[in-house]
């Protein structure tokens, strides 16, 4: 079948401009990725025509995802044009037999090439394919403004920024009981920020860039745009707050995180 004709396909388009509608995207901001299932593989394998082999990025090796297909986002590409011309805002790439190369399969229209931040992509896949058996396929990396206002105000910390997020709605401490990494500011794209983020997502299934957005894994897209929004949310009402006053009047105590640490056995240990 057409690339575009694959379910895989479809819901990352849908994903990319969720995600676009929601704010979280502009110009050429955010990425996404995708690794693709052995069948999934197979139900477009028509449509591929590999390319030449180039460099994933200077010192970048990724041996946990070699021989992987993924689809991913093109470098500077909108996301707002996602759903138009996705055969331009996307492309598929196969990664070598050392992790160190790719080659662009199908897509990339008009000259593209994948993301500026495919070292990160590939190096964070590596990290949660590891850690989760496998069942990890799905990387993205958007700018949600309020998460992106907290970097200024909250310790740069992954327990005290976790810490203030469950702080704000319940669901927090559901959704991401592992909580948040949490990166200083590093150049974009480059191959040290892959790295920092593939040694913090291993334990956590977010990593907070500061000054620049957020980078988080899932199962599925579901899973992965699901986290990105409840992070957001919690960010959103704690600018809201602190907006009306400097302290809270009253909070999600540590007692009521061990309370639905217990009854859902989410495992938090505060
Ligand atoms: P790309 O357009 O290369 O994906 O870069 C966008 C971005 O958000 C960089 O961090
Ligand atoms: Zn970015």
């Amino acid at each position: 079948m057409e690339v575009m004709e694959a379910p895989f396909a479809q819901e990352f388009v849908r994903m990319a401009y969720e995600g676009w509608k929601q704010g979280w995207h502009e110009c050429n901001g955010g990425n996404l990725s995708y690794r693709l299932r052995s069948e999934e593989i197979a139900q477009v394998a028509e449509c591929l025509t590999p390319g030449e082999w180039r460099e994933v990025g200077e010192g970048a090796k990724a041996p946990g995802v070699a021989g992987e297909l993924f689809m991913v986002t093109a470098a500077g590409s909108f996301f707002s044009n996602m759903e138009r011309v996705p055969e331009r805002c996307a492309g598929i790439i196969e990664v070598d037999a050392s992790g160190t190369r790719f080659r662009q399969c199908w897509g990339f229209a008009e000259g593209g090439r994948p993301t500026s931040e495919l070292p990160s992509h590939l190096l964070n896949h590596e990290s949660k394919k590891a850690a989760t058996d496998g069942s990890s396929r799905v990387v993205y990396h958007a700018h949600p403004a309020n998460l992106i206002a907290l970097t200024f105000v909250l310790p740069l910390e992954g327990k005290a920024f976790t810490r203030e997020l469950w702080k704000a709605i319940s669901e927090c401490a559901l959704v991401f009981p592992q909580g948040v990494g949490v990166l200083e500011w590093m150049n974009p794209g480059s191959v040290e920020l892959g790295r920092a983020s593939a040694e913090l997502i291993r334990e956590h299934d977010a990593v907070v860039w500061a000054h620049h957005g957020l980078i988080c894994s899932g199962d599925t897209f579901d899973a992965a745009f699901g986290l990105l929004h409840t992070i957001e949310k919690a960010s959103e009402v704690l600018v809201k707050v602190r907006s009306m006053q400097p302290t809270m009047e009253s909070f999600i105590t540590d007692d009521n995180i061990r309370t639905m640490s217990e009854a859902y056995g989410l495992g938090i240990k505060l």
